[in-house]
């Protein structure tokens, strides 16, 4: 009966659009236009003169709302043979060769073009400054923003000692931990004004520098890395998420791992708990993904619930498909157009995103509850997290035309691939606004075997 009922007419030729520029964005551009003013600013503020050098700050900001770095590494390369006399908050990851600095201590790094990293949580307080010490972790703006900022100090020596005879580090890099910002060059700016903690006197740097990291998801990942399946309570239908949308599986079905086209991995199908656990404790790499026909590390399912008078419901499961990657203060980022009239999340902290001001509010941004869900476990029994959004709607709503999904999904800040929207179940025919009660009763038991299924 619910089969019947719940029977497909075409899509609407306009989801077709959103479709093909859905499909077209991924990694094309730096512009993000969900954060148009999202970047990473690198500060270095020069505070004291020494003998041979100068002592700086240096501030790593992330201005962007929904993407963090699981792992700053900040490179450069010196303008003459400057060297690293010691660090604070963080440190160079080569000392490279100090033969013609044999002093005791010796200098932290004469490397020429040094790699700073964050410390572990816990330092002694000789090693760490204000901002630091959180194993490279940068938050993303909007879910934490008083972690959004990591600060170390450096004192560098070999270099002039007034502000004419010093040489602006070069060829700034920004890994995080692997590529994917493109930094410009440092400039002299205005100096910073540091006030101080009572407010009533300000001091400043010597001199300022600064520069700019943008992001471009085609540099951190050629390949998508998260897509989205869909199912909605009036239909049977569920959309899966593109074949290949992420990488193409392995053509081997036979039991334990498969290597990956293109990659040094490896996966295992998803029910193969034997060949897992033995892949596990035998193999040297041991497997990193599930094999699925999208090879998505990530899958995000957007099931479109129910229906009421004055509201209607949606649930979003996110699965970790990464065997060996647990995601740490994960986030989602949705647009759907009726975000303007969201109501509330049950299971996830929510923010309303507002990326072209008053013109429209249509993004909003998800993330876990702290010792509840804001931990995505690797791939298993517990590598999911889930939450319902429930949106208040006027009389004029329609679950026509694509409403029920959303346009956009980025997870961790990264664009999700969507299915092709004139594959999304459509409305039974004949009904222009579903009546809650009836499409609810006749297709309680299609969500219920959906929401089963959705969790791989
Ligand atoms: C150096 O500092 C002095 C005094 O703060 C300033 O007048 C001068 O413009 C600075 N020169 C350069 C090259 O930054
Ligand atoms: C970098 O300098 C520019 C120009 O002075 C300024 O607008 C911007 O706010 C500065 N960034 C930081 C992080 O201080
Ligand atoms: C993920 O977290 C669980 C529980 O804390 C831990 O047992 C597991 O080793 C972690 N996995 C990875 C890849 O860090
Ligand atoms: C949001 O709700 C208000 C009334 O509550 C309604 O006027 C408006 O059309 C709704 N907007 C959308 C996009 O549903
Ligand atoms: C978007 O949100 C802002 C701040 O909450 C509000 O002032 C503005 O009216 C909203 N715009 C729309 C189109 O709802
Ligand atoms: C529903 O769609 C089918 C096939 O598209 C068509 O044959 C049927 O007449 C439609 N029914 C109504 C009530 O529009």
């Amino acid at each position: 009966m619910a089969g019947s009922f719940c029977h497909l007419v075409r899509s609407p030729w306009f989801l077709v659009v959103i479709g093909l520029v859905v499909v077209s964005l991924p990694g094309a551009v730096t512009y993000d236009a969900l954060d148009p003013d999202g970047k990473i600013m690198i500060r270095w503020d020069i505070i004291s003169w020494t003998g041979d050098g100068y002592t700086a700050t240096v501030n790593i900001i992330n201005t962007q709302q929904y993407r963090g770095i699981r792992s700053y590494r900040l490179g450069w390369k010196w303008a003459k043979k400057e060297i690293i006399w010691t660090m604070q908050g963080a440190q160079a990851t080569e000392q490279g060769d100090c033969t013609r600095h044999p002093t005791n201590p010796p200098p932290h790094s004469c490397s020429l073009t040094p790699a700073i990293i964050d410390l572990l949580p816990g330092q002694p307080y000789n090693l760490q400054s204000a901002n630091c010490c959180r194993d490279g972790v940068i938050a993303a703006a909007a879910l934490d923003p008083k972690n959004s900022v990591s600060t170390f100090q450096i004192t560098v020596g070999n270099t002039g000692v007034t502000n004419t005879t010093i040489n602006i580090p070069q060829k700034l890099t920004l890994g995080s931990p692997g590529p994917g910002y493109t930094c410009s060059a440092l400039k002299k700016v205005t100096q910073t004004k540091f006030p101080s903690s009572d407010g009533k006197r300000t001091t400043q740097a010597y001199v300022t520098w600064n520069a700019t990291c943008q992001y471009s998801q085609n540099i951190a990942h050629p390949a998508p890395v998260c897509c989205v399946s869909i199912s909605a309570f009036y239909s049977p239908k569920i959309v899966p998420c593109p074949d290949c949308a992420c990488n193409c599986p392995p053509k081997s079905t036979t039991p334990g791992p498969h290597a990956l086209a293109g990659t040094d991995q490896t996966c295992i199908a998803p029910n193969d708990q034997q060949a897992l656990q033995n892949a596990l404790l035998k193999e040297k790499k041991p497997p990193s993904l599930f094999c699925t026909k999208d090879m998505c590390p990530v899958k995000i399912h957007w099931h479109l619930k129910e229906n009421y008078k004055q509201y209607w419901r949606a649930k979003m499961t996110i699965t970790n498909r990464n065997l060996q990657v647990n995601y740490t203060n994960w986030n989602l980022v949705v647009q759907h157009p009726n975000f303007v009239n969201f109501t509330r999340a049950f299971s996830f902290t929510e923010k309303s995103l507002t990326p072209y001001g008053d013109i429209a509010n249509d993004t909003a941004m998800f993330w876990g509850v702290k010792y509840y869900n804001d931990m995505l476990m690797q791939a298993g029994p517990e590598g999911n997290v889930q939450s319902e959004v429930l949106f208040a709607k006027d009389s004029t709503f329609t679950l026509r035309n694509g409403w029920g999904f959303p346009s956009h999904v980025y997870f961790n800040g990264d664009l999700c691939i969507l299915p092709d929207p004139s594959d999304y179940p459509s409305l039974p025919n004949g009904s222009s606004k579903l009546r809650g009660g009836l499409a609810l009763l006749v297709c309680t038991l299609v969500s219920f075997a959906v929401s089963l299924t959705s969790l791989f």
